[in-house]
């Protein structure tokens, strides 16, 4: 009898995980905060709330990140995401450093010219939107590899995510606006109209409630990983796919698999940055930027001063050019990494830097090697058993290909576009690619995904990233020079402007705020500048010097950061 009660216990606990606190319908945005227990920085309060509660409840950091990714996956379907793909990056307690890729694979039916028409040209209209944009999931697969290094039930981080969805939160403006954009293309590129289609205008307070996804994720809790790649929430993607042109097959699904990877790690004066491989571009554009600024003594030239300013561009004009030639999914082509972060190859490609003007992309091209609206979104957690965890996940375009799967509720991704297309044609970024990017079935499509943790003295000392497309690598570089070489606040590391080149086009971007004096010596020295809105979000967390953590999101947009 007393062994049946116990065995009923066990049961219940296992069919109901606690129930999560969160006021979904009653919060605030939180930018900065230093807390002694852990810390999370996300893109969305209520998911960085989730992150939180997980922590206080004793999980880890990776507990920690899987419930908030799950979170963001509700509260944030612009990229947070179960039908997008994503890179893990952590520094467990034990000092193994780990990389987990779940990024999107192409489907077994995809071919190189699939996006290039009868006449030759290239569709990226097909690449973007609809269906046959979309790359295999790996998300829900990357989360399961993750939970390895966590310590609760994956039940119990999924259940915060299925009563946002179930019961509901209340959307800010922002998120009121970001649908009401959107209404025509859910319109267009959906075949059963999802719950983010509204006649009346959204607002903010509304309660958006997901029944369908909270379904999808339910299946999830109870089967695990074949909750999503197998059985009801499969045969509904297959479904969408039949009904909207895709070309994603039940075997695609059932035979996805999150990588376990050997992260890319360097040293910079004293400090071990690890980051993410191929298929990310991240680690290897980071490493080749710093090492190209190493002994120019950047930093006694002093934070956006118009030499630092024009060496940075120039590195990342080199490091870009680089990109389009070298770089893809290593498992399908030969992306010779030592040659590209060698010294003498780095110091050959600085020979032609001239501090006292603009560089050309036509002379620039990439080094000679032997051959061999955008929306992604940024998660940094830390825990004090020491575990750091960087995560950047995406549906590529907000909200992805904007097709919703019917009946299953979450947005598909449009990553296909992340491939090299037709050699030179631009990608939504305006990276051009080639050979190594090219379509295969099962390659995965390169990224610019760049989460990074920074070491010091073997311990944990950052945790960065963020979204932003091709201007993702360059804005981690950044945020690392401002803290390690500018000794910047991490506020202002953060929040200053920022800018960007990346070869092709050859143009510098800045935001908006750039400081004006240095644009316009910029501009004597023969940029060509073109300002915009916001770039990246950065989610940092730093290890202060009394082993308090200091967590800061970017104050580009509605990001939160929590801690206790
Ligand atoms: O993997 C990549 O590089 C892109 N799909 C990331 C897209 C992105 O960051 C969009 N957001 N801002």
């Amino acid at each position: 009898m007393k062994k049946l009660l116990l065995l009923s216990l066990v049961f219940t606990a296992c069919q109901s995980p606690k129930r999560s606190t969160i006021d979904a319908f009653n919060y605030t945005i939180q930018k900065e905060i230093i807390a002694g227990n852990g810390a999370v920085a996300s893109a969305h309060p209520l998911a960085s709330m989730v992150g939180l509660e997980i922590l206080r409840r004793g999980g880890n950091a990776i507990d920690a990140a899987i419930a908030t990714q799950l979170a963001l996956a509700v509260v944030y379907p612009n990229a947070g995401n179960l039908g997008g793909g994503g890179f893990l990056v952590a520094r467990l307690a034990n000092g193994d450093e780990v990389a987990i890729d779940y990024r999107e694979k192409a489907p077994g039916a995809a071919h190189r010219d699939m996006y290039i028409d009868s006449t030759g040209e290239a569709r990226t209209d097909l690449s973007q939107d609809g269906h046959l944009a979309s790359g295999v999931p790996g998300t829900v697969a990357g989360l399961f590899k993750s939970s390895q290094y966590g310590k609760l039930p994956f039940s119990e981080l999924i259940q915060p995510a299925i009563e946002l969805a179930e019961n509901g939160f209340a959307i800010t403006a922002r998120e009121a606006r970001s649908l009401n954009n959107l209404q025509d293309e859910l319109k267009k590129y959906n075949t059963m109209m999802p719950v983010f289609v509204k006649e009346t205008p959204w607002k903010e307070g509304d309660t958006l409630i997901q029944t369908d996804l909270a379904n999808t994720l339910k299946r999830i809790q109870t089967n695990g990983q074949a909750g999503f790649y197998e059985g009801e929430t499969a045969k509904l993607i297959i479904e969408e796919m039949k009904r909207g042109g895709g070309i994603i097959s039940l075997d695609d699904l059932k035979n996805y698999e999150a990588k376990q990877r050997k992260p890319h790690v360097f040293d910079y004066k004293g400090y071990r940055i690890v980051g993410m491989p191929m298929p990310s571009s991240g680690g290897l554009l980071v490493h080749q930027m710093m090492k190209m600024i190493e002994d120019r003594n950047i930093a006694a030239m002093g934070f956006h001063s118009t030499q630092a300013v024009q060496l940075m561009t120039e590195v990342e004009r080199r490091a870009f050019a680089d990109r389009a030639e070298y770089m893809g999914d290593a498992d399908f082509y030969n992306v010779p990494v030592d040659k590209l972060t060698s010294k003498e190859y780095l110091d050959q490609r600085m020979m032609d830097y001239d501090p006292t003007r603009a560089g050309n992309s036509v002379v620039t091209k990439p080094g000679i090697v032997a051959h061999e609206s955008e929306e992604t979104t940024h998660l940094s957690v830390i825990d004090k058993e020491g575990n750091a965890v960087a995560v950047t996940t995406t549906l590529n375009n907000s909200y992805g290909s904007r097709t919703v799967v019917g009946g299953a509720g979450f947005f598909m991704n449009d990553e296909m576009d992340d491939f090299s297309i037709k050699p030179g044609v631009p990608n939504m970024f305006g990276a051009v690619g080639g050979e190594a990017n090219a379509i295969h079935p099962g390659k995965r499509m390169l990224s610019s995904m760049t989460p990074t943790i920074v070491l010091k003295d073997n311990k944990p000392y950052l945790v960065v990233g963020t979204p932003g497309g091709t201007t993702i690598p360059t804005q981690v570089f950044q945020t690392l020079v401002n803290i390690l070489e500018f000794d910047l606040s991490t506020s202002d590391a953060v929040n200053k402007p920022k800018f960007h080149h990346q070869w092709l086009p050859d143009e510098l971007v800045i935001e908006k705020s750039f400081p004006g004096d240095v644009k316009d010596s910029l501009m004597q020295m023969g940029y060509k500048i073109r300002e915009r809105t916001a770039i990246g979000r950065v989610e940092c967390i730093k290890v202060l010097e009394d082993g308090r953590f200091e967590a800061v999101a970017d104050s580009r947009g509605e990001d939160d950061a929590r801690g206790f």
